[in-house]
């Protein structure tokens, strides 16, 4: 039997999780946009960058900690915003992560639609925190979000550019997923394949509630889909540069977007006063045909300067390809489904485990290498394939 014990990497985790939640999760998940090409992309693009091992060098003594958004961690990946954590873990949602994040020491980033209040995700545990905001139609809504993250004690923000409306998701068409999933006779057989879920899921009293939003209609089992299109309708569709900056003025802390895709973006971001952008395509969620962030890495870093922060999502399943990632010029990696998929398979200790397997890929990366801090990881120690 497939225990947290005998996962050994995250594709073993995921498949892990494929036996813990019912299809239609794992869907919601695992998938894409469209044909889900830059789904695929992201994860193939690593391997059209080869590591270039430096031999014979003294790493008797490794470091691996940084600081980004202002906050130290122990190395230079942390936990990326997914919204409905209560769908992949009903019991805890929110709080297996979070506490998953303090016990490793990194950084947690809790999404503007967590199941659970930001507050008592703040409460949960003494890690540092991002906090994620999806900027909404109703004005006042998002300026309180603000406030109340700030009062809670979120060290920096992070406000994602890329959902202006949902992407096409047609794996949840097909399998009937709404959120909060709804148990009608199509999707039954599905749920009862997975009672375990099925039965946490039932009992679990708030894990699907739009936590950081009461005044709005709560999901309930009967109008699920009357809730999907709702929060469809949430975002605001004329966000915009003035938007972003009035928010990173108004912010005292460190503030990142999330979703940007090219240099043009990236240099604008610099200009309103964000301290870091996320090159991100949403985990191919979004909009599909996208590069992969991957492979702007080098150019964005050439444009924007030394100085500012460059975090990377999309693919990352391996410790290489956070080496890759710090090699071309990013800071820090932030982790998607990587930690989901830790999350879906055995809650707070399926996170720790999948934040354990890629620690312990990536310094055995960097001894291999031949790097004993990331100071010393750069563009010597990257090729592209030949015949890219
Ligand atoms: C996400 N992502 C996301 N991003 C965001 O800004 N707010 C959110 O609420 C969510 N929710 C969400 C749910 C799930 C299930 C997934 C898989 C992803 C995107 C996420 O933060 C990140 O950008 C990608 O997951 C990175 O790609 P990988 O690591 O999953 O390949």
């Amino acid at each position: 039997m497939t225990t947290l014990k005998n996962c050994f990497n995250i594709d073993d985790l995921g498949r892990l999780a494929r036996k813990r939640l019912p299809v239609p999760v794992t869907d919601y998940v695992e998938g894409g946009a469209d044909d889900e090409v830059s789904l695929a992309n992201n994860i193939s693009a690593f391997s059209r960058y080869q590591i270039v091992p430096k031999v014979l060098q003294d790493i008797s003594a490794l470091t691996t900690a940084t600081e980004v958004m202002g906050c130290k961690i122990p190395h230079p990946f942390y936990i990326s915003a997914t919204g409905f954590s209560g769908m992949m873990c009903p019991t805890d949602a929110e709080l297996a992560g979070v506490r998953a994040a303090a016990s490793r020491r990194t950084l947690y980033t809790a999404s503007t639609f967590s199941n659970l209040p930001l507050e008592d995700i703040a409460e949960a545990s003494p890690c540092n925190k991002l906090f994620q905001v999806y900027v909404l139609n109703d004005q006042a809504l998002s300026s309180k979000l603000l406030e109340r993250a700030e009062k809670a004690g979120y060290k920096g923000l992070c406000l994602t550019v890329d959902t202006v409306v949902g992407g096409n998701r047609e794996r949840d068409a097909r399998s009937g997923l709404a959120i909060p999933p709804r148990l009608t006779l199509k999707s039954m057989f599905q749920y009862m394949m997975r009672p375990a879920w099925t039965i946490k899921y039932l009992l679990s009293s708030n894990s699907m509630s739009l936590g950081n939003f009461p005044e709005l209609p709560q999901p309930s089992m009967g109008d699920s889909q009357a809730f999907t299109q709702a929060l469809g309708t949430l975002f605001k569709k004329d966000l915009t540069w003035d938007d972003a900056k009035k928010m990173i003025d108004s912010w005292e802390g460190p503030f990142a977007i999330k979703g940007i895709m090219s240099v043009a973006d990236a240099l604008k971001a610099k200009e309103v006063g964000a301290t870091a952008v996320i090159l991100s395509n949403h985990g191919g969620r979004q909009l599909d045909g996208t590069p992969a962030p991957i492979e702007l890495v080098e150019e964005v870093r050439a444009a924007v300067g030394p100085d500012m922060e460059i975090i990377v999502d999309g693919g990352i399943r391996r410790g290489t390809d956070i080496f890759k990632a710090i090699a071309l010029g990013a800071n820090a990696c932030s982790i998607g489904r990587a930690y989901v998929r830790g999350l879906s398979a055995g809650g707070q200790e399926g996170v720790e485990k999948a934040l354990d397997i890629l620690t312990s890929e990536f310094e055995r990366c960097m001894i291999l290498a031949g790097c004993s801090s990331l100071e010393e990881i750069g563009p010597q120690h990257i090729r592209k394939r030949i015949n890219d």
